[in-house]
């Protein structure tokens, strides 16, 4: 098969296409054929070396596709089956033809291949991070990068639960978080006053999904860490802020099930932006080191 094979980490001209073996299911595992995969920050890391992965390694992890086959222990019926989820290893991810997952949620009719593979990994942790808020119908949560995968889900998950949202975004990006039932506040200097603007009740909790030093507004703008939790920053100690881990051990198909479903019932958006074929792969990676990619980056194996 074809995949964006990296032999050794570095920058982005490390993702080059080559002749890979094909992955065989084991047990509880599908194959898929892999029509569309999310470009994730956390796969710039991996590319430049974190996570001390071997190499050869085809790095992507989630993905959007068919299951052309299963391994032991699994329905046969499931062939032919759109899936959305995380490949099962590290190395052997999604920026290829073919990849093997125990872990996905089912595309439904009306959703494409790029919508699902946008929503997998922004849908899995809003809603764990969420979780750790206690939110209740009438609360009022700021989200930080709402115009980001991670962020717009949050907004949505929150605003379907009947919770106000304050999303934090780059102005070129307000009509969109709007879109998205939330009300939009820009970043930079000045935050903690157009957020009091924004909400003279107050605020109740708030989730940051940007990581870019949002911590200390944050907490003046609730009065204590008590009720901050970040999916990003990695000084979230430091400022005695709750950091909510992904990671194979806690991923959870079901809230991604949920976001497709009301994607089909066209009540969800999942933002896409620029689509790459696997040989621009290292285009992709460059766009999304940005951190402004108005939309999902995709990879289209
Ligand atoms: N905890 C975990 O397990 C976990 C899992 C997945 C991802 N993550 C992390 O979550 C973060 C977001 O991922 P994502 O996929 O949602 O990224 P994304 O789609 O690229 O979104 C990035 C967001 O950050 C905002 N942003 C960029 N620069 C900013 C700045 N200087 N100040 C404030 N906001 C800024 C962007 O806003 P504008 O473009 O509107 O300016 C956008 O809303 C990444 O750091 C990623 O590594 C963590």
């Amino acid at each position: 098969m074809k995949a964006a094979v990296i032999t050794s980490f570095g920058d982005p001209s490390v993702l080059r296409v080559a002749e890979a073996p094909q992955p065989t299911p084991g047990r509880a595992q599908v194959l898929v054929r892999v029509h569309a995969a999310g470009v994730n920050p956390a796969e710039i890391l991996a590319r430049a070396g974190a996570f001390r992965l071997r190499a050869p390694a085809i790095i992507g992890f989630e993905f959007a596709g068919v299951v052309e086959g299963v391994g032991p222990g699994v329905d046969e019926s499931l062939v032919g089956e759109r899936v959305a989820g995380w490949p099962d290893s590290a190395t052997q991810g999604s920026y290829a033809e073919y990849t093997v997952s125990s872990n996905y949620a089912t595309i439904p009719d009306g959703v494409s291949f790029e919508q699902a593979a946008a929503t997998v990994i922004g849908a899995d942790n809003a809603a764990r991070a969420l979780g750790l808020l206690n939110l209740h119908p009438g609360d009022t949560l700021v989200v930080t990068g709402a115009s980001g995968a991670l962020g717009s889900a949050a907004v949505q998950f929150a605003r379907h639960r009947g919770v106000t949202v304050i999303g934090v975004a780059g102005t070129s990006n307000a009509d969109f978080v709007e879109s998205l039932g939330a009300i939009p506040v820009a970043h930079g200097p000045g935050l903690v006053a157009r957020i009091r603007a924004a909400a003279p009740d107050g605020v109740d909790a708030a989730l940051d999904t940007a990581g870019k030093g949002l911590l200390p507004a944050l907490i003046e703008v609730l009065g204590s860490p008590e009720r901050v939790v970040t999916l990003a920053d990695r000084d979230a100690a430091k400022h005695d802020v709750a950091f909510s881990p992904g990671g194979s051990g806690n991923r959870d198909h079901r809230p991604v099930q949920e976001a497709l479903d009301l994607i089909a019932a066209g009540a969800w958006t999942a933002r896409v932006g620029r689509s790459f074929p696997l040989a621009k792969a290292a285009d992709a990676h460059r766009l999304v080191a940005t951190g402004h990619t108005h939309g999902k980056v995709i990879i289209l194996p």
